[in-house]
């Protein structure tokens, strides 16, 4: 098979950043995307609806002209986050809510430390229909970095779900066997996303041969085991996982640093990193749910109408970025060959 026709899909997971930035990012979401869950996480963070109604406009000022793209925001949950700014952000076309537990990950400092005292917040967000995504790590000192996404499972996840059985849940990004067991065996309303990078690499990727700074994200890669365990889960078709790329830019400099920023920016190629993965897997068949039906019918949104087609033409990810700062990205994949292209939407 040298093409493929699916429905165009959406990406349920993404950083956009703000300002110049963009330029850069809008666009190479938008060729091949319909609409993106908008991640809230910026300085200062989008906490409330007329914060995401403003932010919107920032990021429908950047799509390219004759380009139909629908972002889809999100509010950042902090320790002030009230069920009366919740019903406001909702009002204000807000979709989801995204937890992230205090000191996790990029702009996470000013989110929530004490999820106890969530409860109120996520049963208004139940109640007008908004889902929360959460970055599921604790932060706890004393707990490994790659121990953070399942302990976060076994005394926090659990809780919510049991707490909150009508609250729609994705747990984002997920890395590990414990994740992709656990939200397959949980109730419909729960699901979850996965990255290219955490299907298409494993911690050795991070580390055999030298640190390589442009493959650390957060969660952070873990043993080949569990990778093999997101792909399994992924090869059987689940409508409880789908396509989310975290795909999250940082210039050069602040990746190749004595303390590096986690995120990989994977906006020119997920798509095609995803078709290959599947098509690695023999599960080619199952791409278009995970790329454009499951999200939507998750989400209790409409599928996309449109196609896009990818056609099998090797092609190598750009070594690097230039933004209009002329400051540089290295973006994921970088310099490496793809065998599936987006030829037109
Ligand atoms: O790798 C990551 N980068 N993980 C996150 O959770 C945040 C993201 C970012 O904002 O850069
Ligand atoms: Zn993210």
């Amino acid at each position: 098979m040298d093409t493929l026709t699916i429905r165009k899909p959406d990406d349920w997971h993404l950083h956009f950043r703000d300002g110049f930035m963009l330029q850069e990012t809008v666009p190479a979401t938008s060729r091949c995307f319909s609409r993106a869950i908008v991640m809230p996480n910026l300085i200062p963070p989008v906490t409330t609806g007329s914060l995401a109604e403003s932010y919107r406009q920032r990021i429908e000022a950047a799509i390219p002209k004759g380009s139909a793209f629908t972002p889809l925001m999100t509010i950042y949950l902090t320790d002030d986050t009230s069920p009366a700014i919740i019903a406001d952000a909702s009002k204000a076309g807000v979709v989801a809510a995204k937890l992230y537990p205090a000191g996790a990950t990029t702009n996470s400092a000013s989110a929530v430390h004490n999820l106890d005292q969530m409860q109120p917040v996520f049963e208004a967000m139940a109640h007008h229909g908004m889902l929360l995504l959460i970055h599921g790590e604790v932060t706890d000192p004393d707990i490994d970095i790659f121990d953070r996404e399942k302990v976060f499972i076994e005394r926090r996840l659990i809780g919510i779900v049991e707490r909150n059985p009508s609250l729609k849940i994705v747990l984002e990004h997920i890395t590990t066997a414990e994740a992709a067991q656990f939200v397959l065996g949980a109730s419909d309303r729960v699901a979850a996303t996965v990255t290219p990078q955490h299907l298409l690499y494993n911690r050795n990727d991070l580390l055999v041969g030298g640190i390589r700074p442009h493959n650390y994200c957060l969660p952070v890669l873990k043993r080949n085991t569990h990778q093999l365990a997101l792909r399994e889960a992924v090869a059987k078709g689940t409508p409880k996982i789908f396509l989310g790329t975290d795909s999250a830019p940082h210039e050069r400099g602040k990746k190749e640093s004595a303390c590096g920023c986690a995120g990989c920016y994977s906006a020119w190629s997920a798509l095609e990193l995803y078709a290959q993965i599947f098509e690695d897997l023999g599960a080619l068949d199952y791409l278009e749910g995970f790329a454009s039906e499951h999200g939507p019918r998750f989400y209790g949104l409409e599928l996309n109408q449109e196609k896009v087609k990818l056609v099998r033409e090797s092609w190598h990810v750009p070594t690097e970025i230039t933004l209009p700062d002329q400051n540089k990205i290295v973006p994921f994949y970088a310099g490496m060959e793809v065998r599936w292209k987006v030829q037109e939407v």
